[in-house]
C-alpha cells in the first residue's frame, strides 16, 4: 500500500473502485441499501477468479475434498441445531439523542453521526441498556405468514455441509480424514456495517468442513498422536500423516491457508495469524486461529500501527456441529472406521479401558453442555456410554477442522494490496502521477489487453482483433482501440491488467520483414517493453498467469 495514511488511502480506493467498475454501492439510483454492494465488470471478474482459485487448490488439485452447493433457505431446525437461534446476535443499544442503534461492543470505534470527529462512545447521548440482537434474516416459505413457515437466510455456509455430510459420504467414495468445501453466500443482519465491503449483511464465504479421526481413535490406529510440538520445531507440516491429530490438523490448514493467500499476491509481511485467546473462542471452538490482513482501516496497537483485521478464521470445531445434528435430526452422524475396529482388537485390555475411558469423558463433557431441559446425569452417563462402546467397535462421530474465508474481504484486502501511486513518463517522457493496481497476474481481472497504434488502419485493426480472438478462449482480453496509446496504458494501469499488448507498424512488417508479426508486449508495473512474435504469446502469457 503506497501510504499509511488511513482516511484518504481508504477515500481513494473506494473512489477507484467505484469509477472503475469494481464495486458500487447496492441500488444506488434509490440512495443505496446500507450493507449491500454490487461487484462491476472489473470487480465481478476479480471476484470469480480469487473463487475459482480457491475451489480448485481446496478441491481440483486435492484427492481428499469434495465440494457441495447447497440451497440459501434450509429447514429452521438446522439453525436450532447449530445454536444461532438461540447465541447468533450482538449487543446492541440505541441513542435515545441520535436515535442511532449501534453494537455495544464497537461504540469506541464508530463516528457519532451528529459529530464525526467524535466516537459514538464519546457522544454526550444516553443509550439504552444492550440487548441481545439476533443476526439471522427471517423469511417466510410458502403463502401463510406464521411461525410454522419460518425460516432464515443462511447466516454461513457451513451447517449445510453438516447437513448433508452422511450422503456426500456415502456417494463421494471418501473415508475420514476428508473434506466438503462450498462457496457461497451468507446474510447476516449487522447491525452496524462498515468499513465499505469488510462488514456487508450480505456477503460471500468459503468454507471447507474438514473431518478427523477423533485423537483417541489416531493413538488406537498409530499408537500415539504426533506431538504437534516436535513436528514444528521440524518446520513446515509438510504432507498430512496418519498419526496427526487435531493440533497438527488444525495447524496444517493454517500454514495451507496461509500460502494460499501469499499464492495470489498478499505478502507474508501483510498477514497476521491470531490465536484466539481462551475467552474470546465461540463455544463449539476447541482453538481458533484468525488469518488477519492488515487493511488500512481498524485496530491500532499502543505504537499506533494497524493490527490487522480479520480476512478468515481456522477453527478446531470437535465433533460438535454433527454431534448437535445427530441430537437434533434423529439421524446418526456416526462413520464406521474399520481400521480403528481392526487395531482395537489388537490393544491390550488397560490401553482400551484408557481410550474407552477418555473418548467416554469427552462425548460426556459434550452431552453435559448441551443437555435439554429434563435430560438427568444418569441418561448422559448411559448415552456417553453407549458413544464409548460403539467407539469401541470402530464407530464415532468425526472431528471438524474449519478454514473459513470471506470472499468480499478477500476481494478487499487484494485491492488494498494492489493499490499504488507511482511516477511513470507520459509520451513526452515527462514524468506523471499514475494509480495502478498491482494485482498478482493471477487473480488479476484483465490478464491482457490488446491495442492497435491507431484505429484508422485497417490491417494493423484485422491484426489486432486476430490476436484478441487466438487469446480469448485461454484468457481474459480486452480489446481497447479509443484514444491515445498512453492514455489507454493508464486505464489498463487503473483496472490492473499485468499485460498489454500493442499492435503497431512494425508488425505490418513495415519497417523491415524481421519485425513482421511481432507485438510489444508492455510490463504494468514497470512500464518496461519487449517485442514477441504473435506465435509465441499464448503460451508466454499463460506461463505467467497461472
Ligand atoms: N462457519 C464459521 C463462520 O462463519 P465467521 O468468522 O463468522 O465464521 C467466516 O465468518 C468469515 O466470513 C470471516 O472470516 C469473514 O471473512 C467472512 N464474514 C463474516 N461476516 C462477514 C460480514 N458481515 N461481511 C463480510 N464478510 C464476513
Amino acid at each position: 500500500m503506497a501510504e499509511t495514511k488511513e482516511l484518504p488511502l481508504m477515500e481513494k480506493i473506494v473512489a477507484l473502485c467505484k469509477r472503475r467498475g469494481f464495486i458500487y454501492p447496492s441500488s444506488e439510483i434509490y440512495g443505496g441499501i446500507n450493507g449491500f454492494w454490487d461487484y462491476g465488470p472489473l470487480g465481478a471478474e476479480l471476484k470469480r477468479n480469487v473463487k475459482e482459485l480457491w475451489w480448485n487448490t481446496m478441491t481440483r488439485l486435492r484427492d481428499d475434498v469434495v465440494g457441495l452447493d447447497a440451497t440459501i433457505i434450509m429447514h429452521p431446525q438446522i439453525w436450532k441445531a447449530s445454536g444461532h437461534v438461540d447465541t447468533f446476535s450482538d449487543p446492541m443499544v440505541d441513542c435515545k439523542t441520535c436515535k442511532g442503534r449501534f453494537r455495544a461492543d464497537q461504540l469506541d470505534e464508530i463516528p457519532c453521526p451528529q459529530k464525526p470527529s467524535k466516537t459514538v462512545a464519546q457522544c454526550p447521548g444516553e443509550k439504552t441498556p444492550p440487548r441481545a440482537f439476533n443476526l439471522m434474516f427471517q423469511t417466510w416459505v410458502g403463502p401463510v405468514q406464521d411461525e410454522s413457515a419460518l425460516a432464515y437466510l443462511r447466516p454461513e455456509t457451513a451447517q449445510a455441509i453438516f447437513a448433508q455430510f452422511k450422503n456426500v459420504l456415502e456417494t463421494s467414495r471418501q473415508k475420514v480424514p476428508f473434506g466438503i468445501a462450498q462457496i457461497g453466500k451468507a446474510f447476516r443482519n449487522e447491525v452496524t456495517p462498515r468499513n465499505y465491503t469488510f462488514r456487508s449483511r450480505e456477503f460471500e464465504q468459503m468454507e471447507l468442513e474438514y473431518f478427523i479421526r477423533p485423537d483417541e481413535a489416531v493413538e488406537a490406529i498409530c499408537g500415539r498422536v504426533a506431538a504437534v510440538e516436535e513436528l514444528l520445531a521440524r518446520g513446515p507440516l509438510g504432507e498430512p500423516q496418519p498419526d496427526w491429530g487435531w493440533q497438527a490438523w488444525h495447524k496444517y490448514w493454517v500454514e495451507e491457508r496461509i500460502r494460499f493467500y501469499e499464492s495470489i499476491g498478499l505478502p507474508r509481511e501483510t498477514l497476521v495469524e491470531y490465536w484466539q485467546k481462551p475467552e474470546e473462542l465461540a463455544h463449539y471452538a476447541r482453538a481458533t486461529v484468525d488469518i488477519l490482513f492488515k487493511f488500512p482501516f481498524g485496530k491500532r496497537n499502543e505504537r499506533g500501527e494497524l493490527i490487522g483485521e480479520e480476512l478468515e478464521g481456522i477453527a478446531a470445531r470437535s465433533d460438535f456441529d454433527l454431534s448437535q445434528h445427530e441430537r437434533y435430526s434423529g439421524k446418526p452422524m456416526r462413520v464406521f472406521d474399520e481400521e480403528l475396529r481392526a487395531a482395537w482388537a489388537k490393544l491390550d485390555p488397560a490401553r482400551q479401558q484408557a481410550l474407552w475411558q477418555r473418548y467416554f469423558e469427552h462425548r460426556k463433557n459434550y452431552l453435559t453442555r448441551t443437555a435439554r431441559p429434563g435430560e438427568t446425569p444418569e441418561q448422559i452417563e448411559r448415552a456417553a456410554r453407549e458413544d464409548a462402546d460403539a467407539f469401541a467397535k470402530g464407530h464415532y462421530i468425526p472431528h471438524v477442522i474449519e478454514p473459513s474465508a470471506g470472499v468480499d474481504r478477500l476481494v478487499l484486502a487484494l485491492i488494498c494490496n494492489a493499490y499504488a501511486e507511482d511516477q511513470m513518463p507520459d509520451e513526452k517522457g515527462n514524468l506523471e502521477t499514475r494509480v495502478v493496481l498491482r494485482f498478482h497476474p493471477r487473480i488479476a481481472p484483465i490478464k491482457a489487453a490488446v491495442l492497435p497504434l491507431v484505429r484508422n488502419k485497417p490491417e494493423l485493426v484485422r491484426k489486432a482483433i486476430e490476436i484478441r480472438d487466438t487469446l480469448r478462449p485461454h484468457l481474459t482480453v480486452f480489446y481497447d482501440d479509443a484514444g491515445a496509446i498512453g492514455r489507454r496504458y493508464r486505464r489498463q494501469d487503473e483496472a490492473g491488467t499485468p499485460f498489454c499488448i500493442t499492435v503497431d507498424f512494425d508488425t505490418l512488417g513495415e519497417k523491415g520483414p524481421e519485425l513482421k508479426d511481432t507485438v510489444t508486449v508492455r510490463y504494468r508495473d514497470d512500464g518496461r517493453q519487449e517485442r514477441l512474435r504473435i506465435d509465441a504469446l499464448l503460451p508466454w502469457l499463460l506461463e505467467r498467469i497461472r
